[in-house]
C-alpha cells in the first residue's frame, strides 16, 4: 500500500471511527507518525527500511519495556497500543452485558475481521475460519483429514512440537505412517530442500506437513515448489505458516497450499490468543472440523468456528492490528525485518566461536536467525544475556539446533540491536581471554 496524506488520516480515522479517539494512539503521537510517514512517503520500501527516526516512531506505538530488550518476537508478540486499547474498551463493553452486548453487538463486526483477513491473504472470505492459533487451526486439519491405516504423511523433525505430536497421536490412533524428514540447516541451495521432500514421496504419500519457515532457525522452505511437486503426484499440503503470515508479503493462493494455519499474535501483531486457518474451498466438505458442527460435511468455512464461547474483544481487535500492519505497508514491513536481522549478524558474523544454522539470503530468510557461542551451551546463553545484559532471546535445544533464536520486530530500533552486538562481542572476548 502507497502512503499519502489522505490514506493516512483516513487510517487514523477509521482507527478512531472503531470507538472514540481515546482508544487510538494519542494525537502527539499520530502526528510524529503522520511526519514520519510524510518523510519516507516518496521513498521505496527498500529505502525507507533504513530510516531510524520513522522506525522509533512506530516503536512509539507499542508499550515495550525500555530498559529490558526483547528480542524473542518469534515466540508470541506484543499488540501495539491500538490493538490492546480496543481489547480493554471491547472487553469493558461486554461486561455490561455479555450475552447481549458480546454476541449481539461485539460479534458483529466478525464478518468485516474475517473480510479484512481475507483480503491480507489474497483469497475469498470463505476460506478463512478464525480462531485461537496456529496449534487449533493446525490440529483441525490434523485430526479432520480423512486418512486410513497406511497413508503416508511425511514431515521433518524440525517441524513445530505441538503437529510432531498431532500428527503422532494419529498415528497412534489411526495407524497412518509417518515418514521423517531430517535437514541438517542452514541450507543455502533451495533445490535440496525440494529434492529431499520429492525422493520421500511413495505412491501411499497422501499428505506432506510442511512448516513454511522453520521456527528454530528461521529458514524459509520452498512452499510452493514443494506443494508444486507435490500436487503432481495427488498428494496434499498442509502449510504451517505460523511465521509467514504477517511477516512476507505473500498471498495464500499462489502458494496454493490447501490448507494452512497461523497465529496471529506472532507477526501480526494481534492480541494473544487469536489464529486463522484457510482452507481451500473446495477441501472444506470433506475436512471433519475439530469442534463439532451440525453438519459435519457442510462446505462453510464457519464450521470450524464452533469453540463456544470465547472473547469477542479479542477476536474483534484482529481488524486493528491488520491496520495497523497495512499502515506500515506488507512490502516495507517484511523488507525491514530482513534488514534487522542482518544488521546485527554483519556486525559479528566474523567473531571467533559463532556459528549460524540460519541462511543469509533475502529469499531463504527473515527476522528469525539461530546461532551458538562456542563454549556455552543454549540455555546457558541465554539465561546469560538475560541476567547480564537484560536481552530476551530464547535457548534453542532441539534435534540438531542448539543456540539462541533472535528475532527482532518493527520496533527493534538499531539502537537496540547494537545493544545485542556489544553484548556478544563483550561475551566471546571473555571466553577467548579464558582460553
Ligand atoms: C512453526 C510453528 N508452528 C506452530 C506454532 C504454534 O503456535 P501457537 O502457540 O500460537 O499455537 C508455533 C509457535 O511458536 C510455531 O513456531
Amino acid at each position: 500500500m502507497e502512503f499519502n496524506r489522505r490514506n493516512f488520516l483516513s487510517k487514523l480515522s477509521s482507527l478512531a471511527g472503531t470507538f472514540t479517539a481515546g482508544a487510538i494512539l494519542t494525537p502527539a503521537l499520530a502526528s510524529n507518525l503522520e511526519k514520519a510517514f510524510e518523510k519516507i512517503a516518496h521513498l521505496p520500501a527498500e529505502a525507507s527500511i533504513t530510516d531510524e527516526t520513522f522506525w522509533y516512531q512506530i516503536k512509539m506505538a507499542y508499550t515495550v519495556s525500555a530498559t529490558h530488550l526483547n528480542l524473542n518476537n518469534g515466540g508470541v508478540s506484543p499488540a501495539p497500543k491500538v490493538v490492546q486499547d480496543v481489547v480493554e474498551r471491547y472487553n469493558q463493553i461486554s461486561n455490561e452485558m455479555p450475552s447481549h452486548y458480546m454476541w449481539r453487538l461485539v460479534d458483529n463486526g466478525k464478518k468485516i475481521v474475517r473480510e479484512k483477513l481475507a483480503q491480507l491473504a489474497g483469497c475469498s472470505p470463505e476460506s478463512i475460519a478464525i480462531n485461537r492459533n496456529s496449534s487449533e487451526a493446525l490440529e483441525t486439519v490434523i485430526f479432520g483429514l480423512r486418512l486410513k491405516a497406511g497413508d503416508e504423511v511425511i514431515l521433518t523433525k524440525q517441524d513445530y512440537p505441538n503437529m510432531i505430536n498431532a500428527w503422532k497421536q494419529r498415528a497412534h490412533r489411526d495407524g497412518i505412517v509417518l515418514k521423517w524428514l531430517d535437514f541438517q540447516f542452514p541450507i543455502d541451495d533451495k533445490q535440496e530442500i525440494i529434492r529431499t521432500f520429492k525422493n520421500a514421496f511413495t505412491p501411499k504419500t497422501k499428505i506432506v506437513h510442511l512448516t513454511h519457515m522453520i521456527n528454530w532457525c528461521g529458514q524459509l522452505m520452498p512452499a510452493k515448489e514443494i506443494i508444486a511437486e507435490a500436487h503432481s503426484r495427488g498428494i496434499e499440503v498442509v502449510l504451517d505458516a505460523a511465521h509467514t503470515f504477517g511477516q512476507f508479503d505473500f498471498k495464500i493462493p499462489d502458494l496454493d497450499c490447501d490448507y494452512l494455519g497461523t497465529s496471529l499474535h506472532k507477526w501480526l501483531c494481534a492480541p494473544f490468543g487469536t489464529g486463522m486457518l484457510y482452507v481451500k474451498k473446495e477441501k472444506i466438505k470433506n475436512l471433519y472440523p475439530l469442534f463439532a458442527a451440525p453438519d459435519p460435511e457442510e462446505d462453510d468455512i464457519r464450521k470450524f468456528e464452533h469453540l463456544g464461547t470465547r472473547s469477542s474483544a479479542i477476536e474483534q481487535a484482529i481488524a486493528q492490528a491488520v491496520d495497523f500492519h497495512l499502515m506500515i505497508g506488507a512490502e516495507r514491513k517484511q523488507k525491514r525485518l530482513y534488514y534487522l536481522k542482518n544488521y546485527w549478524v554483519e556486525r559479528v558474523k566474523d567473531l571467533p566461536r559463532i556459528k549460524f544454522f540460519t541462511p543469509m539470503s533475502e529469499n531463504l530468510s527473515g527476522a528469525i536467525c539461530l546461532c551458538s557461542i562456542e563454549g556455552f551451551k543454549a540455555k546457558e546463553l541465554a539465561r546469560h544475556l538475560d541476567n547480564k545484559y537484560r536481552i530476551h532471546t530464547v535457548g534453542i535445544e532441539w534435534e540438531n539446533l542448539h543456540g539462541i533464536r533472535v528475532t527482532p520486530n518493527v520496533y527493534t530500533v538499531t539502537d537496540d540491536l547494537d545493544r545485542l552486538v556489544l553484548a556478544i562481542k563483550e561475551i566471546i572476548t571473555e571466553l577467548e581471554q579464558k582460553g
